[in-house]
C-alpha cells in the first residue's frame, strides 16, 4: 500500500481537469479498463471534461467496461431519480459507451442473488482498474453507510438520515429520497487498482479530514481507502482541505 497522493486544487474547474488527467492516464494504460463511476455533484465537471476531450479526439474510450456504483431501490424504470439515468446522462452517453459494456446493479428479483452475481462477474473480469468516487457527508463511499467494514460485499442497504438529507439536494426534498439502495461493496471498491476520491467545498472539510487523518474504521468507511493495496489519488479543492 502506497501513501495516498493528495492533490489540492483551487476550484472545481481545476479539480475536473486534474481528475480527467488521472482518468485519461488509466484508460491510456489500460484501454479495456473496468471502471466504477460515481454519480453525485462532485464528479460532474470531470465527466464534462472527459466528454470535451473525447470531442477533441484527445481520448477515446470504446474498450472500457463500466460498473455501476450505487442505485436507489423501489423506483420505476424511468424515474427521474434513477442513479443509472444520471450516470447515462453525465457519463455513458457523452462518452459514447455502448450498453453491452455497462454492468448494472440489480434492482429487482432476488437482490441478494443479483448482488452476488454482480460481484462474481466483476471478479471474473479481473476486478476494477479504476474507481471514481465522491465522499458522502458521513464518510460513505457509494452507499456504503457507516458502519461498513472493508470486506462488505455488494448489497442492499438502508440509507441513513444524514444521507437522505444530503441526497434531498438532488431531488428537492427529503421525502423524495428513497429509503433503501443497493451499493457496490467496500471489498470491490478497495481492491480497485486505482482509486480517485474527489471532494469539493467547505461542507466536506471535516469528513475529509476524518477520512484522511482520523482513525481507520467502519464508522468512516472512506478511512479504509488508506489501506487500499492500489493507488489512491485524492483530489480536493482548497475549501474542502484548508486546515484553517
Ligand atoms: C451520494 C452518493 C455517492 C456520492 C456521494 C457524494 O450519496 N451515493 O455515490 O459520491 O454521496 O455526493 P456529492 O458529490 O453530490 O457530494
Amino acid at each position: 500500500m502506497a501513501a495516498p497522493r493528495i492533490l489540492v486544487v483551487d476550484d472545481t474547474d481545476e479539480l475536473s481537469r486534474v481528475a480527467a488527467d488521472v482518468v485519461a492516464a488509466v484508460i491510456e494504460a489500460t484501454p479495456a479498463a473496468a471502471i466504477a463511476v460515481a454519480t453525485g455533484r462532485t464528479p460532474i465537471g470531470l465527466y464534462a471534461e472527459l466528454a470535451a476531450r473525447r470531442r477533441s479526439n484527445l481520448i477515446d474510450v470504446p474498450g472500457i467496461a463500466v460498473y455501476q456504483l450505487d442505485e436507489y431501490l423501489g423506483l420505476e424504470p424511468f424515474d427521474r431519480r434513477s442513479l443509472f439515468g444520471w450516470m447515462q446522462q453525465s457519463f455513458l452517453e457523452p462518452l459514447g459507451i455502448e450498453d453491452e459494456r455497462v454492468n448494472r446493479l440489480p434492482v429487482d428479483g432476488d437482490l441478494d442473488d443479483g448482488c452476488a452475481a454482480f460481484d462474481r462477474e466483476l471478479e471474473a473480469g479481473g476486478g476494477l482498474d479504476l474507481a471514481i468516487l465522491g465522499l458522502g457527508p458521513n464518510g460513505h463511499l457509494g452507499f456504503n453507510e457507516p458502519p461498513s467494514g472493508p470486506d462488505t460485499p455488494t448489497r442492499v442497504v438502508d440509507l441513513s438520515p444524514v444521507t437522505i438529507e444530503a441526497n434531498a439536494r438532488y431531488w428537492g426534498d427529503a421525502a423524495d429520497v428513497p429509503r433503501t439502495a443497493v451499493t457496490m461493496g467496500m471489498a470491490q471498491l478497495l481492491s480497485a487498482r486505482s482509486i480517485v476520491l474527489l471532494a469539493s467545498g467547505e461542507e466536506k472539510r471535516s469528513i475529509l479530514h476524518r477520512a484522511l487523518e482520523g482513525s481507520i474504521g467502519p464508522e468512516v468507511p472512506a478511512s479504509y481507502l488508506r489501506e487500499t493495496p492500489g493507488e489512491l489519488t485524492v483530489i480536493v479543492d482548497r475549501a474542502a482541505r484548508s486546515q484553517g
